[in-house]
């Protein structure tokens, strides 16, 4: 028998990671306050991303999740987010084409702003000051001012995540993403590197085929899947004060629905079986997420499944393994082995960066983009040795041209990082190194689906 469930359950358990607010009645001010703002995403919508995750769960499917580590005010621009989406779109094409496997856009974006942290206080010659937690919470500038967390950069966030989420609906839907557009989501500083010239060859490929369907009388106006796609938004519910007050009853259906995006995870620091975040989230009807990393073992993970998806529903729940390029063909296979066995429908998806953050010699934290490539290899190769289905990838990343994790076709160095270091928390892969990675995992796929034909 589950236990009953209520939206502010989670309080009596003391949330992991929460911001200690200086002033409490003004939290709850404000998150009285966002009770009454529009829901940002409609129920129906998280309800056909667990129906298009299911699709995946049953490996007839791929999720592409990605976006910011850490999306940040001072970042916010229509030409962000548009690039961003239009790397997404382009890593989609790659796997859809590369691999003939629908593709599932996810984007980390309108409403990423939490951050768990590893310690609460940040200490710099000498002065200690309460860490960074995300914009929604604090300022990254080190002073006791922007240190200090403040409730009202909750209703910033929310207005944020909601210009955000309506210009990637306008994207999606509006005619950007029409793939008669496949050669102009390229960007310019990708001409001449190995993975945009691919890609332009790739999109010529489509544009012929695009061609050759009308020909036969598919186009535009008969075949909406030319002219539009689905993306849908999602964000590590990390912030529980924030989620609660977004959280409304569906009228269509009496469930209990977090509107503060389509689909939300928990991260890897805050999925105790006990704990408020996976009480919070058990009672919502989006699909989950739920960060697996190396400390996981099999029965607190079957535990997990149990608590957040007790009715085996294929698309509820999605399990990210992030693992590192070392750990991952280790840990993983006995993880795999124990939900195959119990025939948990869930979906596989790897995210090969938080197991890969490391110091670089010059002091940035920065991935290697080889380890990255390496983790996602390790993540397919365990599914093929067991017969399941690698299901997606979860990347930070940004259509930004920036210089964070190191390698790739540019051959980006330690000594480059200084360049273009932008990122507010997590280093990201660039436009170039998202697409490389399309490129490979696409091959992994293919090589998948051609072994089980
Ligand atoms: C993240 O996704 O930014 C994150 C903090 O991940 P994890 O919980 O896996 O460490
Ligand atoms: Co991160």
């Amino acid at each position: 028998m589950t236990a009953p469930w209520s939206p502010d359950g989670w309080r009596a358990l003391g949330a992991r990671q929460a911001p200690d607010y200086p002033d409490a009645e003004h939290r709850a001010r404000v998150e009285e306050q966002l009770t009454g703002y529009p829901p940002l995403v409609f129920a129906g919508e998280a309800r056909n991303l667990t129906v298009a995750l299911g699709e995946v769960a049953d490996g007839r499917g791929f999720l592409l999740q990605g976006g910011d580590c850490a999306e940040s005010f001072a970042e916010f621009h229509p030409d962000n987010i548009r690039d961003t989406f239009r790397v997404l779109l382009q890593m989609a094409v790659v796997l859809t084409y590369g691999a003939a496997c629908p593709v599932v856009k996810v984007g980390r974006l309108a409403g990423q702003f939490a951050k768990p942290r590893s310690e609460p206080t940040e200490t710099r010659d000498g002065l200690e000051l309460p860490s960074y937690r995300g914009d929604i919470v604090n300022g990254i500038e080190f002073t006791a001012q922007a240190r200090t967390p403040d409730p009202e950069r909750m209703l910033k966030a929310y207005s944020q995540a909601a210009a955000t989420l309506n210009l990637l609906r306008a994207f999606a839907q509006g005619g950007y993403a029409d793939l008669h557009h496949v050669h102009s989501w390229n960007m310019d500083f990708l001409a001449g590197h190995a993975a945009g010239e691919r890609y332009r060859e790739m999109a010529d490929r489509i544009g012929e085929s695009l061609s050759f369907m009308e020909a036969c009388g598919i186009d535009s106006s008969n075949a909406p899947a030319v002219r539009q796609t689905s993306f849908y938004t999602s964000h590590e519910a990390l912030l529980l004060g924030y989620e609660q007050s977004m959280t409304r009853i569906d009228s269509t259906t009496g469930d209990w629905y977090d509107t503060s995006g389509h689909m939300l995870w928990i991260g890897d620091r805050t999925r105790q079986i006990d704990g408020a975040h996976v009480e919070f989230l058990r009672g919502v009807g989006n699909p989950l997420g739920v960060k697996v990393g190396p400390s996981m073992t099999t029965t607190d993970l079957l535990a997990l499944i149990d608590v957040l998806n007790p009715d085996n529903v294929a698309g509820r729940l999605t399990l990210i393994s992030r693992m590192g390029a070392t750990a991952v063909r280790e840990k993983l296979p006995p993880l795999v082995r124990a939900v195959k066995r119990q025939d948990r429908r869930i979906v596989w998806s790897c995210d090969p960066m938080h197991g890969n953050t490391v110091k670089s010699g010059v002091g940035f934290k920065t991935r290697d983009f080889q380890s990255i490539l390496d983790e996602v290899r390790g993540f397919f190769d365990v599914h093929l040795a067991e017969g399941t289905h690698a299901g997606g990838v979860h990347v930070e990343m940004t259509g930004q041209d920036v210089t964070e994790c190191i390698g790739g076709g540019q051959q980006i160095s330690e000594n480059d990082l200084s360049d273009r270091y932008h990122t507010h928390c997590d280093p990201r892969l660039n436009a170039s190194q998202s697409l490389e990675l399309a490129f490979l995992t696409a091959q992994m796929l293919r090589t998948e689906r051609e072994k089980k034909l």
